[in-house]
């Protein structure tokens, strides 16, 4: 019966065990999986494209080697959020036109522009820094195919978090216009890197049903919170300072108290008027159209090769 069925998938998840796909499981808990592990999968995707402009300037064959191979990750870490979307009972065809009709969100952060070749180093840093903060909490999610996809993930992630801050060392140890350009680089990006944890938790509808289902394991002010009293002795080794004149420690709670992002700005991000936003989308409508007669050639070799192995 429907009430046993229940019960087994709150026995399950109360126990820190994994639903799989071919468990039971409620309405609400597949479309939310789905909403957020699309929306995820989206967002590595869109997130080839701000690095992506800087392949073709990157400073030595070094650099472009990394950055390429950076950059072919994310492709990879779409492909494996796609598949574990895919578990749930939808279509990856079906995922691509809900991102590019503008159906399905993707993060926020996408949305800005990449303007120097220091952001390539501070998205390393910062962006992806975050992204692990997020993350690595998602290992542990209830739902099986989505917590195994975050451990490679994250393994990932943190070698792109270390590149960014190895690359930001090298110009930090430069001259004074590349020491100038890091820091002009950190002051656009931080408040958008604190932005990509969501909305501040009185004002995050999905959180509390997310946390019970255990697909969340902390709320977007906690991480928010960790990512800021990690990123500040970083700055420091560094040698840079963020644009926030509230940042201070906080002895009592020993951690750092900080400044309120501009929710204002997230929310015209989050509805498609960000900077980049409608280019991101093009390029991805443009590529997918592109690549029309790709797919078209592998679904034909597909079947005939199925059909050989029939005679
Ligand atoms: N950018 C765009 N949309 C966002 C963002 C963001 N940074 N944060 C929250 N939202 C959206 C939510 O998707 C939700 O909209 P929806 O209900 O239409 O889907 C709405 O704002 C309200 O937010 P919450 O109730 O807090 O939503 P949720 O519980 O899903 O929490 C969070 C948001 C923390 C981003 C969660 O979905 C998550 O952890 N996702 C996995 C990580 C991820 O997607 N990372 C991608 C960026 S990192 C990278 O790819 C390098």
């Amino acid at each position: 019966t429907t009430t046993e069925l229940e019960t087994e998938f709150e026995r399950i998840v109360q126990s820190d065990q994994r639903i799989e796909p071919r468990d039971w499981m409620p309405d609400g808990y597949r479309k939310t999986l789905i909403r957020q592990i699309a929306q995820h999968a989206h967002s590595e995707i869109i997130g080839m494209q701000p690095e992506g402009n800087w392949l073709t300037r990157a400073p030595s064959l070094r650099r472009k080697a990394i950055l390429m191979a950076k950059v072919q990750d994310e492709a990879g870490h779409g492909l494996y959020l796609y598949s574990a979307t895919e578990t749930l009972g939808v279509d990856r065809a079906e995922l691509t036109a809900n991102l590019i009709e503008g159906r399905q969100k993707y993060s926020s952060i996408f949305n800005y522009p990449t303007l120097s070749y220091a952001d390539v180093g501070v998205i390393g840093w910062l962006v992806d820094g975050a992204a692990i903060c997020n993350q690595v909490p998602l290992c542990r999610s209830s739902y099986g195919p989505y917590g195994r996809a975050m451990i490679r993930v994250c393994k990932e992630e943190s070698f792109h978090q270390r590149q960014g801050f190895e690359l930001l060392m090298t110009m930090m140890s430069g001259t004074q216009g590349q020491r100038d350009m890091v820091q002009e680089s950190v002051n656009r990006w931080w408040w958008p890197a604190l932005m990509m944890f969501g909305p501040p938790d009185d004002r995050s509808p999905n959180s509390a049903q997310s946390m019970a289902w255990r697909i969340k394991r902390h709320t977007n002010d906690e991480l928010r919170q960790r990512f800021v009293d990690m990123s500040v002795p970083q700055a420091e080794v560094l040698g840079v300072t963020f644009p926030d004149p509230d940042l201070a420690w906080n002895a009592e709670r020993g951690s750092y108290d900080f400044g309120e992002p501009d929710w204002d700005e997230f929310m015209q991000v989050v509805k498609g008027n960000g900077a980049t936003s409608v280019e991101r989308i093009a390029n991805r409508r443009a590529a997918h159209e592109n690549g029309a007669w790709v797919r078209e050639a592998a679904a034909a070799f597909a079947a005939r090769t199925a059909g050989s192995e029939k005679e």
